[in-house]
């Protein structure tokens, strides 16, 4: 699949399949995570990949009860590793680029997922504190994005976007009017 295309067509998936999701094309999408860029290539992002019901019901109430969650085959967490940035980066990497790491290896586990003929979704909206615990996540490492990954059972129309020129500003910042 072209890069374009795939990010074009990738959309967010929140019904899915019950078929099962295999290790191979877990160890791809985990694949393509690790190759995301990274501050300073400390690659300051963990994943943990959750396969077990119990664990993803637990998840989905921490998580306004997204039923996607425990609907989806696997979710993988990605945590951003707060004290692996913080040693080269001190306060810049601890608040924000190990979140920015993070937040690549997102991105390149939603296409990949896409590319692969599978569907996820980025969920933000949980609650952190439970998450860790759920998780049992060390001091220092903040859980970013969880993320259902399955066979999907829908094709959402694309949301709209901003055009180019609404968003987009040539030497210097201009204000303008946005219309979705
Ligand atoms: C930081 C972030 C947090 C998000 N949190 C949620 C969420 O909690 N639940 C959800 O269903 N979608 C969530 N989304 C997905 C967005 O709703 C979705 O990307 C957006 O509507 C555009 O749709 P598309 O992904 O199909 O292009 C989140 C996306 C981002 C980037």
């Amino acid at each position: 699949m072209d890069v374009f295309e795939a990010i074009k067509d990738r959309r967010s998936i929140r019904h899915f399949k019950p078929n099962p999701i295999t290790d191979e094309q877990i160890e791809k999408i985990l694949e393509a995570a690790i190759w995301a860029p990274s501050a300073g290539n400390l690659q300051a992002r963990d994943y943990i990949v959750i396969k077990d019901h119990d664990t993803k019901k637990k998840l989905c109430e921490s998580a306004l009860n997204q039923h996607f969650i425990q609907e989806a085959s696997i979710n993988i967490v990605v945590c951003a590793n707060e004290e692996r940035s913080a040693w080269k980066y001190s306060g810049r990497g601890r608040e924000l680029y190990c979140i920015l790491d993070a937040a690549a290896a997102v991105q390149n586990i939603l296409l990949a997922a896409h590319s692969l003929g599978l569907g996820a979704c980025w969920i933000g909206a949980f609650n952190d504190g439970a998450v860790s615990k759920i998780l049992n996540l060390p001091r220092g490492l903040k859980p970013i994005a969880i993320i259902p990954i399955g066979y999907p059972e829908q094709k959402p129309n694309p949301p709209p976007r901003f055009s180019l020129k609404d968003v987009s500003h040539i030497n210097r910042y201009e204000a303008k009017r946005r219309t979705l």
